[in-house]
């Protein structure tokens, strides 16, 4: 009998590899092994068993996370900044990764459905994991997506469903005349003052308790922005929210919409098209979206002079104009 290529067989069994790390991120293997422990050591900090600990360790040395010198294992550059206290928070972040494969693993059952199965709200610790993730998302690049949109002529703006408000922040830093609505639900808003307090923006920023499936959102912004939420809603709902972020407009205001952004026939970018599936196993109706559909949805809310943005990153930006 033909055998399959190695190299698909390789592809099949990827989640091997992935599961091992987020198994370790879990249990918080690297922040128990510190300068260097044994499998008895660690099996003792994390509360596991020994033997399954030692087979563990030795399957993350043999996939170069970690080194093992006399049956003691070492932590390497790759896993200390998995540690818990690393610059840069990527442990909590990750583990935001780890509750996603809980979602991932009944991709089967929710395209046999065509909607997310057994979704539940988020935990405490789900929350923080969550918008951990988006922090460590939008941190670096919040500064270089406020530059690419231009703040001329921005007094007001509406951060719709804004989480740990790295957006926010960037548009009071980046300008002394902005000021920022950030509109998220309790317990997002709890962390996201957290993060506006430490950046001392706390005078501009202010967090709003809402939903996004609220009547209004007000009015007289300069621009509403609208950062990875049209992918949770299904296409009606994302034209009600356009409409709704269309009458908080002054005239001559503008909404940025930035998502990952697929081609017309939508199977590129990978990034994108398996992203939809990630809405898929998380949402009722949400999915990637096309360059076309997100022109169509603007069109209808009365937007005009619709442009797309590029800024380096997975991520792309729509702006329409509500004119004067
Ligand atoms: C993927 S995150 C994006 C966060 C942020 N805009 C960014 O780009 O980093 C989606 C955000 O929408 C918020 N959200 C989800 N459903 C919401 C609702 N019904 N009303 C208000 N906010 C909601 C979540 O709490 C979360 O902060």
């Amino acid at each position: 009998m033909d055998r399959l290529p190695e190299e698909l067989l390789e592809r099949i069994n990827a989640f091997r590899e992935s599961r091992l790390l987020l198994t370790a991120i879990e249990l918080d293997v690297f922040t128990a092994i510190g300068e260097g422990a044994t499998a008895a050591e660690v099996a003792s900090r994390c509360n596991t068993d020994a033997r399954a600990t030692e087979m563990l360790l030795n399957a993350l040395v043999a996939v170069g996370m970690l080194s093992k010198r006399e049956g003691v294992f070492y932590n390497t550059t790759a896993s200390n900044q998995l540690r818990e206290g690393a610059p840069g928070a990527a442990r909590t972040a990750l583990m935001h990764v780890a509750h996603l494969w809980k979602r991932w693993s009944l991709l089967t059952e929710c395209v046999r459905r065509g909607t997310a199965v057994g979704v539940r709200r988020r935990t405490r610790a789900e929350t923080e994991a969550f918008i951990a993730m988006m922090d460590y998302n939008a941190r670096a690049r919040a500064p270089l997506v406020v530059e690419a949109i231009g703040l001329e002529g921005v007094r007001r703006v509406l951060d719709l469903g804004g989480g740990s408000g790295a957006y926010a922040i960037a548009f009071a830093q980046a300008s002394p005349e902005v000021e920022v609505d950030l509109l998220d639900l309790a317990p997002v808003l709890r962390i996201a003052r957290r993060h506006i307090e430490h950046a001392g923006v706390a005078d501009r920023v202010k967090t709003r308790v809402g939903d996004l499936r609220q009547e209004s959102y007000g009015a007289g912004y300069d621009l509403v922005f609208i950062s990875a939420i049209c992918h949770m809603l299904d296409p009606e709902e994302n034209k009600k929210m356009l409409r709704k972020s269309y009458a908080a407009l002054r005239p001559g205001g503008r909404v940025v919409i930035q998502d990952f952004i697929l081609e017309p026939d939508k199977t590129a970018p990978r990034h994108a098209a398996l992203f939809a599936l990630n809405m898929l196993v998380n949402t009722r109706g949400g999915s990637s979206y096309s360059e076309p559909e997100y022109r169509a949805w603007l069109e209808e809310a009365g937007f005009q002079r619709i442009t797309r943005l590029f800024v380096p990153g997975p991520a792309g930006l729509m702006v329409g104009w509500k004119l004067a």
